[in-house]
């Protein structure tokens, strides 16, 4: 899977979500999320975000190696304000912006530029 990392937080420019075929990059509140289940690995949401925020899993930088699990994390954790976990929507648009986040992203600091 491909992993959305740090760089997303309060950035969201949702080029990724544009380019990915199986509409597997959900939208929390200061972040968006991808579905390690639903991603088929094309990659074409890495080259397009301005802020470097996407990479294979393998490749993840070792800062920023805790959002792999985060971003699976999103789709297993009950959000809050929900009442059970998102699980496998099998399409983001569908579900639209959740307005919620992981802990990570919910306690990370807000980016002032
Ligand atoms: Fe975030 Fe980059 Fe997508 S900032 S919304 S990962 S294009
Ligand atoms: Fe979509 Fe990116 Fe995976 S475009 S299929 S989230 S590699």
């Amino acid at each position: 899977t491909y992993v959305i990392a740090e760089p997303c937080i309060d950035v969201l420019d949702r080029s990724c979500v544009e380019e990915c075929p199986v509409d597997c990059i959900y939208e929390g509140d200061r972040a968006l999320y991808i579905h390690p289940d639903e991603c088929v690995d094309c990659g074409a949401c890495e080259p397009v975000c301005p802020v470097e925020a996407i990479y294979y899993e393998d490749d993840v930088p070792e800062a920023w190696s805790v959002f792999t699990a985060d971003n699976a994390r999103f789709f297993t954790e009950t959000l809050p304000g929900a009442s059970a976990p998102l699980s496998s929507p099998g399409g983001a648009a569908k579900v639209g912006r959740l307005g919620a986040d992981t802990s990570l992203v919910a306690e990370h600091p807000r980016r002032d530029d």
